[in-house]
């Protein structure tokens, strides 16, 4: 006997990076507790949430203009007699909270990235017209916000998913909001950790993520209370039948300990791929950016890893035209990039951002210099990204499969260094890793054959 269907529907539109992407998610599996079915349309939805983030100026922007366009829809259905609510989550939320409210007055419920478990109350208090906000950050157990959803609401999503083991940052780099916007660093205990996993493994999940903002600050508790780092938690993830590729992201260099370069070494469903952000590779920036680590300190880190897999593919986080980067310090970035063979990064100008100490200095670089740089280095990002590719041309690697390709008796999935792949292929594959020869370089991806 089956459910009958559920009388309201849920549109979420997500900005920004991949925890904001996951706890989109985690929003949709709490309304599928109260009945709400998620949607692709957003005209049929009665409640719109715009998941938001706050990381450089133009996010921020392009969440009220949105709000403008969703304010349309909420007008034309309630021409029609429906009702909508309009929510904003995620990190403008908890950065604005209730000058949201003000600011767009469709806004009927303000909710931060810790508030979402409270999402079914907070909707139960706007029922009335009520206007609402909550960005609390919980005093206690912060990961109360992360309890699983009733088992029933727990969908497998793929072949892949994100397991969320760390929030938070206590770094304050002189340019960042989400110290703000997340609160203090948090780690999941081990236990709940490992019991997402095998729930998703048991779904069919072949490969996770394990996500956070300082994700290799992981420091959970085990069951008898003693902390556990990222290397213990792969370790013991390591020993799931079924699991066979683990992640994790993002990194600092200052975390980046013996222990977690070892398990690239040792630990062979640890794939060889590592997004290790260095924003900059002039000292002086570095310093004024309170990075606390200088270049030469990022290069011992690679060489490092280099020693323990020399297959490892690395990528980066960069930003141009910091305040007081000169062409000189904009150099030691470009050669940064160069000698440690960064096999692709993501590139970002400078962006003031309220309450940061970087908008407070005064050298802040022309904007026409911010998009010369950027293009210079998004250039040479795109060379080291079509050697890097090139050179896969020839090699056989695992391919995990996770979906129909885009023409018929095709399928697709990933490399071990995160490169998409193609091959004609059965579909009782997905799911499953294949040893794959790698063929030729397509624009965005790989063609290749089972090999
Ligand atoms: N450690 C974090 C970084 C989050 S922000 C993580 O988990 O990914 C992602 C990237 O945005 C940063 O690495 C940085 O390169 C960029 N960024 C952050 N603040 C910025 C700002 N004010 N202007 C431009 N880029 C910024
Ligand atoms: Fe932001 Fe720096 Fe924390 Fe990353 S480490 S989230 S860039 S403050
Ligand atoms: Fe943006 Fe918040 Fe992520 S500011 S980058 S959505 S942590």
């Amino acid at each position: 006997m089956s459910n009958p269907p559920p009388a309201r529907k849920v549109f979420v539109k997500s900005f920004g990076c991949q925890m904001n992407v996951h706890d989109a998610e985690r929003m949709k599996d709490v309304l599928a507790g109260e009945g709400y079915a998620d949607t692709s349309a957003i005209e049929d939805a009665d409640l719109v949430i715009l998941n938001t983030c706050h990381i450089r100026e133009r996010a921020t922007e392009k969440v009220f203009s949105e709000l403008g366009k969703v304010r349309e829809v909420k007008e034309a259905r309630a021409a029609r007699g429906v009702a909508t609510r309009i929510a904003v989550a995620g990190c403008v939320a908890q950065a604005e909270g209730g000058e949201i409210l003000r600011r767009q007055s469709a806004v009927d419920l303000v909710v931060g990235p810790q508030s979402y478990h409270r999402l079914p109350d907070l909707l139960r208090r706007s029922d009335n017209g009520a206007r609402v906000v909550d960005t609390e950050f919980p005093p206690e157990d912060k990961f109360d916000h992360m309890a699983a959803p009733a088992p029933d609401a727990i969908r497998a999503r793929g072949v892949s998913a994100f397991v969320t083991i760390q929030e938070g940052c206590d770094k304050f780099c002189a340019f960042c909001v989400v110290p703000f916007t997340r609160g203090a660093e948090v780690s999941r205990p081990v236990a709940r950790v490992l019991d997402d996993v095998k729930r998703l493994v048991d779904a069919g999940v072949a490969e996770v993520s394990l996500l956070g903002q300082n994700v290799n600050a992981y420091h959970g508790l085990d069951e008898r209370g003693a902390s556990v780092g990222l290397r213990g938690l792969v370790e013991r993830l390591a020993t799931l039948a079924g699991l066979e590729r683990i992640r994790y992201t993002t990194s600092h260099p200052n975390d980046f300990d013996d222990d977690l370069i070892a398990a690239h070494a040792e630990i062979d469903k640890l794939m060889p791929f590592v997004h290790l952000p260095v924003q900059s590779g002039s000292d002086r920036i570095l310093k004024a950016m309170n990075r606390k680590h200088t270049a030469a300190q990022y290069f011992a880190i690679i060489e490092r890893l280099r020693a323990a897999r020399p297959d490892i593919a690395l990528s980066s986080d960069f930003i141009v035209g910091f305040p007081g980067e000169t062409e000189a310090d904009f150099g030691a970035t470009l050669d940064l990039i160069r000698r440690t063979g960064m096999a692709s990064a993501f590139s970002f100008k400078y962006s003031p951002r309220p309450g940061t100490k970087a908008a407070e200095l005064v050298e802040q670089v022309p904007e026409a210099v911010k998009s010369e740089r950027l293009a210079r280095l998004q250039r040479l990002e795109e060379d080291q990204r079509r050697a890097f590719n090139q050179a896969t041309v020839g090699r056989v690697v695992g391919v995990l499969f996770e979906k129909q390709g885009r023409h018929p008796g095709q399928i697709g999935g990933k490399s071990p260094y995160m490169q998409a792949v193609h091959v004609d292929g059965p579909l009782n594959l997905v799911g499953r890793v294949a040893p794959v020869k790698i063929l030729s370089l397509k624009t965005n991806s790989l063609a290749g054959e089972l090999a």
